[in-house]
């Protein structure tokens, strides 16, 4: 329904409060700096079970037998013995399973997935696996998805066969349907009652998978990537890129290429806290970095690698310990594997062996990669020291390719302060900041800024801007409520808040990405997170909604907008007031976002000035009357936005903005 709000109507909406009105100037004809595509993005690493058990459609853990626990995740029974002269050279292990002699005595294998497998019913799963008879001939196997914690009269809900022949190894797949839905179901394989069978790299996949790849993603989580529309996708991580030591970094040359092949990581976060300690936590590299490419140009965003600088986890290991860190004169293999990186992407596979690997992994185009992040949270003079050889050779030989170097773990203090004219001295393209900081940091009140000196949604007012300048690329943030209550709507007003501070200096910040962006209810190690899933469910968080809020009503460019002449950026006179304003030069749309984090409703006069008599609009509000509310699994979309149409009059319109709300007001020029 449309409506003309009135003052009269606002304050009465306002509950008859009397809150002083403010003027909110939005020059509509001053069209400023550009908005990056990038502007805002996703972070992904595989922490909290987002990769293997979340993204990666896989369901079945340690399919190759290749933990440490040979048999983590697997339950054996009968005549079931490891073997480690497998087909592929680096997941050498398999299994032998042979007939006990007794006809009632199976041999069988069950994997317990991820927390059970996620399954449902009336869907068709690909089970394969490699298999050979070492004797030569046939062997049946039987594939049972089995419900073995409900417990009915069956425990089969799902069954099909596999007739293995001969003594080659060959790949053998069969789609299974279960009969119903169960999210803690196991995968049997049971061996043939007279035959001997080897197996090995043993799987079940969803057939639909996001953009149904075989090797795939997990539809409804790459469903709520899809929909944040991001410019850009940082992967693989953080920390695990750096690797608690210099072997257990993330190699992206192990993440290509045939999955059976592809060997196995430590995942740091299984041991990195204690309260949530994961000892199954290790990385398959089945989402590896031609997957990460592929998602990346799938869902519309710029793919940014971020690859080791020699140097192991500063926070496990210091600065100090020469055994983590590479010197600088040993590097060149570091380096070239950066080179090499660019060359998958973007090389001509004639010409390049890495880019006639990704031509051979179904993708001959290249994948247009602009970015490299070198380095995650690193900090001391080492990395500067690293960083310089690499940025060197990357420039020369790829001048066009952005380099995004760091500053540390934190948002200020020494580290942070002696790493930014560093990079500006090496010439990085951009500088990637991280914040997990409480409510007061993201509002910037005066005490939060005699802590942490500069914070708040006026943080890049004062930051240097220019020829030479690096850009910002805010890549890990989120409010840590100081009340600790995870996902929260009130935590998502602040970033809504904070985040238009990014907006209106946009002419430096070139991209933004809230983190973490997965979190399994089961399995998860840190929190708040972006998209919380199980077995078969999911929900986007409030936070997840802020940042959608974002990046599609990021527009092209910033129009100036300011109250009593300042930028409205909660200062002590703004009655919690935070807003920024853009304009879509291809919608031809002055989009106006106001965040109100106060507690009373805020009488608004929005001037739009330029723009003349009556506009239709939308209005688009994220609200809840509950701070501490949060979605869930049983209400996914408790607290969503809501969008109304209107008309809006120009130039000058009062509104009321609820307490406690985010409205973003779009109106057609
Ligand atoms: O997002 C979780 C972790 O936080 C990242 O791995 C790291 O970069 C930061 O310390």
């Amino acid at each position: 329904m449309k409506k003309i709000i009135s003052l009269c109507a606002a304050l009465a909406m306002a509950g008859g409060m009397t809150a002083q009105t403010h003027t909110l100037d939005v020059n509509t004809t001053k069209v400023g700096a550009p908005i990056a595509s990038t502007m805002y993005g996703i972070f992904f690493e595989d922490i909290n079970y987002a990769a293997d058990g979340g993204l990666y459609a896989e369901l079945v853990k340690n399919r190759s037998f290749e933990f440490p626990n040979h048999f983590a995740g697997w339950d054996i029974s009968g005549q079931v013995t490891l073997k480690d002269d497998g087909p592929f050279k680096k997941n050498p292990h398999y299994v032998r399973l042979a007939p006990s002699g007794h006809r009632d005595k199976y041999t069988m294998i069950e994997n317990h997935g991820f927390f059970g497998m996620g399954v449902k019913g009336g869907q068709e799963y690909r089970f394969s696996v490699w298999a050979r008879v070492p004797d030569g001939g046939t062997a049946k196997l039987w594939v049972d998805i089995v419900d073995n914690a409900t417990m009915g009269d069956d425990q089969k809900i799902g069954n099909v066969g596999v007739e293995v022949k001969g003594k080659e190894w060959k790949k053998y797949t069969a789609i299974v349907k279960p009969n119903r839905t169960f999210a803690k179901a196991h995968l049997r394989v049971w061996g043939d009652a007279k035959v001997t069978t080897d197996v090995e790299h043993v799987s079940l996949f969803p057939v639909d998978t996001y953009k149904g790849h075989e090797n795939g993603m997990r539809k409804d989580l790459a469903e709520s990537l899809e929909q944040l529309h991001p410019g850009v996708f940082r992967f693989p991580g953080g920390c695990i890129v750096e690797g608690t030591d210099l072997a257990t970094r993330y190699q992206w040359k192990n993440s290509v290429g045939p999955v059976e092949d592809r060997p196995l990581n430590e995942n740091r976060w299984h041991y990195t806290f204690t309260h949530r300690y994961f000892p199954d936590y290790y990385q398959s590299y089945g989402l590896g970095f031609f997957e990460y490419f592929l998602l990346s140009e799938e869902i519309g965003a710029e793919p940014l690698p971020v690859v080791s600088v020699g140097l192991s986890c500063e926070f496990q290991n210091g600065a100090e310990r020469s055994d983590a860190h590479v010197p600088v004169d040993q590097l060149q293999p570091y380096i070239d594997d950066v080179l090499d990186l660019i060359e998958f992407a973007n090389g001509d596979p004639d010409k390049n062996m890495w880019a006639k690997l990704r031509a051979d992994m179904g993708h001959p185009a290249p994948f247009n990669l602009k970015y490299v992040g070198i380095g995650n949270e690193q900090w001391g003079a080492i990395y500067p020291e690293n960083l310089k050889p690499f940025v060197e050779q990357v420039r020369k030989k790829y001048p066009n390719i952005k380099i995004v170097g760091t500053s540390g773990p934190n948002s200020e203090g020494k580290d942070f302060e002696y790493l930014w004219p560093e990079m500006r001295k090496i010439g990085a393209d951009l500088v990637d900041e991280h914040y997990y900081r409480n409510e007061a940091w993201f509002l910037g009140t005066p005490d939060a800024k005699k802590r942490w000196g500069n914070c708040g949604a006026n943080r890049y007012d004062s930051y240097k801007r220019g020829k030479g300048e690096p850009k910002v690329f805010a890549g890990e943030y989120a409010c840590h409520g100081d009340g600790k209550k995870w996902n929260h709507f009130n935590a998502a007003l602040m970033e809504a808040a904070f985040m238009t501070g990014l907006e209106r200096n946009a002419d430096i910040v070139e991209m933004a990405t809230y983190a973490p962006l997965f979190a399994h209810v089961e399995g998860w190690q840190w929190r708040p997170d972006a998209i919380w899933f199980d077995n078969l469910r999911k929900f986007n968080s409030c936070a997840y909604y802020v940042q959608q809020l974002y990046s599609v009503n990021k527009g092209t460019n910033v129009l100036p907008l300011t109250m009593q002449g300042k930028p409205v950026a909660g200062n002590p006179d703004q009655d919690g007031l935070f807003a920024s304003a853009v304009l879509d030069k291809n919608t031809n749309e002055v989009i106006v976002k106001v965040v109100n984090t106060g507690d009373k409703p805020q009488p608004i006069t929005l001037n739009l000035k330029g723009m003349k008599g009556n506009h239709t609009a939308q209005l688009i509000t994220f609200h809840s009357d509950d701070l501490t509310a949060e979605n869930t699994l049983e209400e996914p979309e408790k607290i969503v936005p809501k969008t109304s149409e209107l008309t809006v009059t120009a130039p000058l319109q009062d509104i009321t903005v609820p307490a406690r709300t985010f409205y973003i007001y779009k109106i057609k020029k």
